[in-house]
């Protein structure tokens, strides 16, 4: 499942980045290259991003291996992969068991000792964290992240973007939306609407996330049952993700 290949750029250099680095470099892999755009990480080289289009900045060759972008937030993952123009690699750690019945796109990272079960179907750049359960027929949104030890049971949907925290569980054929959040330790037994955070055992909405620029969100929120009271609506804003 990963692609086979000798070198690899990271596009983030934090400490997502070193992580991943270790990963490669455990399946023969060399980091030839790190990007990032933020000014803590001023000594890496920056790619430029300007009107919408990646562009390596002026002065640098196309890519000539595969790139991963190795930042933790799921939004900053989202935005920069509709912006930047390269082929994507995988990392799987050697640890982790992958059925041979799953399927995962570009740019998604499998972390130690993660389980990944038959059926399953993973997005691109999503991030399966250090020994998550992720059990058969399971489906995993783009730009997801399934946290340490947390645990999807089977059939489980995670929609695009959506965080599942550390340690969570999610019981059988439970649909999470879009933009989730849910909290580290939750226990999910009812569907979560698209952009709620949910936390507790059972887990509970608190509330709706509104800070994302390129998503049209719903003038009213989703509701399921009835569980969703009105004056979520105006309740938060931003919602860390790590
Ligand atoms: C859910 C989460 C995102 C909420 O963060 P937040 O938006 O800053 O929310 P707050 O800390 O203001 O908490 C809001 C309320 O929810 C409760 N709460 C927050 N997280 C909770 C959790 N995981 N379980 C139970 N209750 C939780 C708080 O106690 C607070 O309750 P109160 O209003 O009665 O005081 C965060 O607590 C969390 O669990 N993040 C997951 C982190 C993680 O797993 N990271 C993995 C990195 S690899």
């Amino acid at each position: 499942m990963n692609l086979a290949t000798k070198h690899m750029y990271l596009y983030g250099a934090g400490g997502h980045s070193k992580v991943i680095t270790e990963i490669l470099n455990s399946l023969g892999t060399t980091v030839i290259g790190m990007f990032d755009d933020s000014p803590p990480m001023a000594r890496f080289k920056v790619m430029e991003i300007r009107d919408g289009i990646r562009l390596l900045g002026e002065g640098f060759p196309p890519l000539d291996a595969p790139l991963i972008i190795t930042v933790g937030n799921n939004a900053r993952r989202a935005e920069l992969a509709s912006l930047i123009g390269a082929t994507y690699g995988t990392a799987i750690h050697g640890t982790a068991i992958v059925s041979d019945q799953v399927t995962i796109d570009v740019g998604t990272v499998v972390l130690h000792a993660a389980i990944i079960q038959a059926g399953t179907k993973i997005g691109a750049h999503v991030l399966i964290n250090t020994a998550a359960s992720i059990d058969h027929d399971n489906t995993i949104g783009d730009y997801a992240h399934i946290s340490p030890h947390a645990t999807l049971c089977g059939h489980v949907q995670v929609g695009e973007g959506t965080h599942i925290g550390a340690g969570a569980v999610v019981i059988p054929s439970i649909r999470i939306g879009r933009w989730c959040t849910i909290g580290a330790g939750a226990v999910v037994i009812k569907d979560i609407p698209d952009f709620a955070t949910a936390v507790g055992n059972p887990a509970r909405i608190i509330k709706f996330r509104k800070d994302l620029d390129f998503v049209d969100f719903p003038t009213e929120p989703a509701s399921r049952n009835g569980e969703v009271s009105s004056n979520l609506l105006n309740s938060i804003v931003t919602t860390p993700q790590l």
